[in-house]
């Protein structure tokens, strides 16, 4: 019996040898120390030895037991570490190789500038109102005072979807569906895109961006118009900027102004951004006709107000120095990734 154990340990000792991966240790430890392994079926027969061998057989069954589960042990913890080695080496990290650049996206020229005029007047307390781009005859001409016919209309032909539904030619519309909708005080911004049947050429194109401004309230004077217009615009252009009000005429504002703005490159000297004019015409106000706020239910005794309509296209370009329009739509990157 004594031999047979020998036996097993000597072969146990070398099929370990032989043991490539941890699926294979497992497999030996069944065969071997199992408890239908070799070495449990060699003690099952130890009933038959004499009380005196009993022990001594005993002890040395345990002892190879545990030698042949030791160099078991050994032979894992070598599979597992080379396990891991291996797998370290095959999910290795160069991290000096170059990262994928990501493209990042930015905001287009007329986003950032309508951003950077919707911020200031929100810092004077205006709030954003809009209005849809397809728009009611009334709501574009006709309760502007701009009646069918009126010669206003020639200078804002536009899309029609029928006689009664146009393409908005200007976001002054939604000056009366805020009044109509609103008790004053009202004091909103309404930028939108807006629609007129002209020739695409450097500096007009059928669709273009407008912001339209509205405050109405008890007492509001020209003197209102002008000090907004001109925190607005040191804001936009710096400390220096001045404004300037040409009179003009607007069916749905009287008295009506242009309003242009010193030039930014030359500080009213004259130069070929304001060519030779020292001034840069930047938007159409003027004080709310009765007549509007009439249309839209509010009483003229009582209150009065102001409104002016900016050119979105018209300051971008003078922001960036751009001089053609069709830049902004033609969605060129080479153009789109200088902002
Ligand atoms: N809607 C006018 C235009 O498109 C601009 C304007 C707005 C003028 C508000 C006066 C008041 O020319």
């Amino acid at each position: 019996m004594k031999e047979k154990i020998e036996n097993i340990k000597s072969q146990a000792m070398a099929e370990i040898e032989t043991i490539s991966d941890l699926k294979l240790a497992d497999e030996f430890r069944v065969k071997y120390l199992g408890k239908k392994g070799e070495l449990t079926s060699v003690l099952r027969g130890m009933g038959a030895l004499s009380p005196e061998e009993r022990p001594i057989i005993g002890a040395l069954a345990n002892k190879v037991r545990e030698q042949i589960e030791e160099s078991l042990q050994n032979k894992i913890e070598a599979l597992s570490a080379k396990q891991q080695d291996e797998k370290l080496a095959a999910e290795e990290i160069d991290v000096t190789i170059h990262g994928k650049k990501p493209q990042v996206g930015r905001l287009h020229p007329l986003s950032a500038v309508l951003d950077r005029i919707k911020d200031i007047f929100i810092g004077m307390g205006f709030t954003i109102a809009e209005g849809p781009e397809v728009e009611l005859d009334y709501y574009n001409f006709e309760a502007l005072n701009i009646p069918k016919n009126h010669p206003a209309r020639d200078s804002q032909d536009t899309f029609y979807i029928n006689e009664n539904v146009v393409l908005r030619s200007q976001t002054s519309p939604v000056q009366v569906r805020v009044m109509e909708n609103t008790k004053p005080p009202i004091r909103i911004i309404a930028p939108g895109r807006v629609y007129r049947s002209d020739a695409v050429d450097a500096t007009h194109s059928p669709l273009f961006h407008q912001i339209e401004g509205l405050v109405v309230d008890k007492g509001i004077t020209m003197g209102d118009l002008k000090g907004t217009l001109e925190v607005f615009v040191r804001a936009l252009y710096g400390e220096e900027a001045k404004v300037r009000f040409r009179p003009h005429h607007f069916p749905f504002t009287e008295p009506s102004a242009e309003v242009d703005v010193s030039c930014f490159v030359c500080n009213g000297e004259g130069c070929s951004v304001c060519k030779g004019e020292g001034w840069i015409e930047i938007l159409g106000a003027g004080m709310v006709h009765p007549r509007v706020l009439k249309n839209c239910g509010i009483d003229p005794e009582v209150y009065s107000g102001f409104a002016f309509g900016l050119g979105l296209e018209r300051v971008a370009m003078r922001h960036y120095d751009i001089d053609d329009l069709r830049l902004f739509f033609d969605n060129d990157m080479r153009f789109l990734k200088q902002f």
